[in-house]
């Protein structure tokens, strides 16, 4: 699974980082956030679809 955050879109809401924080960081300026790996760890894939649910800008995609 891949994971892709669309930084015209993020807002920085932190949604995504407290689903699955080990999958992605925000950016200690400006709060956006981008997958620490384009490829997402195993066993995090659950934590990946719960962050695309809950991200309001529908930031997040994955393929
Ligand atoms: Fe950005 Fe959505 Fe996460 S707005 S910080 S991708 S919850």
């Amino acid at each position: 699974m891949k994971v892709k955050v669309d930084q015209e879109r993020c807002q920085g809401h932190t949604l995504c980082a407290m689903r699955a924080p080990e999958v992605f960081e925000l950016d200690d300026v400006d709060g956006h956030s981008s997958p620490v790996s384009e490829d997402v760890p195993p066993g995090q894939e659950g934590a990946v679809q719960e962050a695309v649910r809950s991200c309001p800008e529908r930031a997040i995609s994955v393929s």
